[in-house]
């Protein structure tokens, strides 16, 4: 981990000074919690749920999900996670949702075939599919092979998350971002997110107009839809319920774009990782080729009813998203009343990061934790996750898409893991464990050669 980034400062400022370690950061009091015990203690307080006012969170305008506060957060919160239970994201199996993530992977599996025996880079080729599931759940879309703009979309929200990392001390020291250099990275955040607006305001608008045609005869086939609803719902009053008197097509549009940032990036460096550590890890590879062959046959498709006989390969996941952290500082709170906390105060105001890369890597929680050992998620061979991990969080706002994302992971890796060999392309180094940290921690790239299994 680079040195001056702020992770490896939270790091051994925690290293030092413990479970709640403070720092003063320009105008603003960052603590660094690193156990999972004081964080759920506080994250379940209504009053944990404040975001931080910060140059980049004010690219958002304190709209959408992700950065919302107050009222406004709460609503969105309890209304998407209605709609996700709606459209079928927590309740397995709902047919609609299986439907669009098995499509996926089976035009994903094609598209490996077609490609065999060339370096295929797997950021590239996944994005799309994991994109069109959230995609599909939001506005019913999907973007097919080589779209122009879903290139641009792909390439833009990967190097935002990663120039975020480069300007995230702006954060604290506004001036910073004045810098020559940091002035145009922040530019660039800007205009993708822009892009990436206008994107999915074009598509509320074509939405709009397909529903006056129907004037009142819409179905509520996913998000936009029960959203839109809301919105033209004056007589109820459920549009003011929902929007809290901000401009509602802003709001949609927001929601959109943190769907499109949180849902897609997050699950796609999980598999290139997941997929890393298979090369990486030999042994562990052979025995989840080993019990997907004992549950499905060999070339044949992967669903989540198989999920239940296959505890080892889901510890597999779990075990990747503890060695690399995929979220590794998840997203900062900001407490809106004071604390005391362990003889501690803590204003309100204040920046709390948790510190999930420590909790993680501290053998206090985790045996050995620089070794890769999905069994320390078994007990008598049962997946069984420990209290202190919290790979999505903790609290009122732990991840909403945490759900969605297993699923993902699940059919994902073990569809590729099923269906095709792969070895790193010629002339590459195995990647490490410490990649690039930015929003997310990600690996360093690397290209893979794909050959089928054949069915026995
Ligand atoms: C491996 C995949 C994923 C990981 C590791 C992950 C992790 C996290 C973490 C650590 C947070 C911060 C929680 C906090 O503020 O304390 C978060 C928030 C969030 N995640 Fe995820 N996430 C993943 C996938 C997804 C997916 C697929 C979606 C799509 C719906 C999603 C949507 C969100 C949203 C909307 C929030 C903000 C919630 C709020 O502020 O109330 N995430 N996630």
């Amino acid at each position: 981990m680079s040195k001056g980034s702020p992770h490896s400062w939270y790091l051994s400022m925690s290293a030092r000074y413990g479970d709640i370690a403070s720092v003063r950061l320009g105008s603003n009091l960052v603590v660094c919690i690193s156990s999972t015990k004081i964080l759920r203690e506080l994250f379940n307080r209504f009053e944990s749920t404040g975001r931080p006012q910060t140059p980049l969170n004010a690219l958002m305008g304190g709209l959408g999900i992700v950065l919302s506060e107050d009222i406004l957060w709460k609503r969105q919160r309890y209304f998407l996670h209605d709609k996700f239970r709606a459209l079928g994201v927590n309740l397995w199996k709902n047919q609609r949702l299986e439907k669009i993530i098995m499509a996926e992977i089976e035009e994903l599996l094609r598209n490996l075939e077609k490609r065999a025996e060339e370096p295929v880079d797997p950021v590239m080729v996944l994005g799309r599919h994991l994109h069109n599931v959230i995609c599909q759940l939001m506005m019913s879309f999907r973007f097919e092979e080589g779209n122009e703009e879903f290139v641009i979309f792909n390439e833009r929200l990967s190097r935002s998350m990663n120039l975020y990392g480069s300007i995230h001390i702006g954060e604290h020291l506004p001036c910073y971002l004045k810098l020559p250099g940091k002035k145009t990275v922040l530019k660039e955040i800007r205009r993708s997110l822009q892009d990436i607006s206008q994107f999915h305001a074009k598509h509320i608008e074509k939405r709009l107009k397909k529903r006056a045609d129907l004037s009142g005869k819409e179905e509520q086939n996913d998000l936009l839809d029960y959203y839109l609803e809301q919105m033209q719902n004056e007589e109820t009053g459920a549009a003011q319920a929902i929007f809290n008197n901000v401009d509602p097509v802003k709001q949609i549009v927001q929601v959109m774009n943190d769907l499109f940032s949180a849902g897609m990036e997050t699950s796609r460096t999980t598999i290139v990782w997941l997929l890393l550590m298979m090369l990486r890890e030999p042994k562990v590879a052979q025995k989840v080729m080993d019990d997907l062959s004992n549950v499905v046959e060999v070339g044949k498709i992967v669903t989540m009813e198989h999920r239940s006989k296959l505890p080892y390969v889901e510890a597999v996941i779990y075990e990747t998203l503890r060695r690399v952290s995929v979220v590794p500082l998840g997203t900062t709170h900001v407490n809106t009343k004071e604390w005391e906390i362990n003889g501690y105060s803590i204003p309100a105001g204040t920046h709390i990061v948790p510190l999930i890369n420590k909790i993680n890597m501290d053998p206090k929680y985790f045996y050995e934790p620089e070794k890769f050992l999905p069994e320390r998620f078994l007990k008598n061979g049962v997946l069984c996750i420990p209290e202190c991990f919290i790979p999505f969080g903790v609290g009122r706002r732990i991840c909403l898409g945490m759900h969605l994302a297993r699923i993902e992971l699940f059919l994902f890796f073990t569809n590729i893991m099923n269906n095709y060999k792969f070895t790193l392309a010629d002339g590459q180094e195995l990647p490490g464990l410490e990649g690039t940290f930015g929003a997310t921690h990600s690996p360093r790239p690397y290209t893979l050669i794909f050959k089928q299994l054949q069915l026995k």
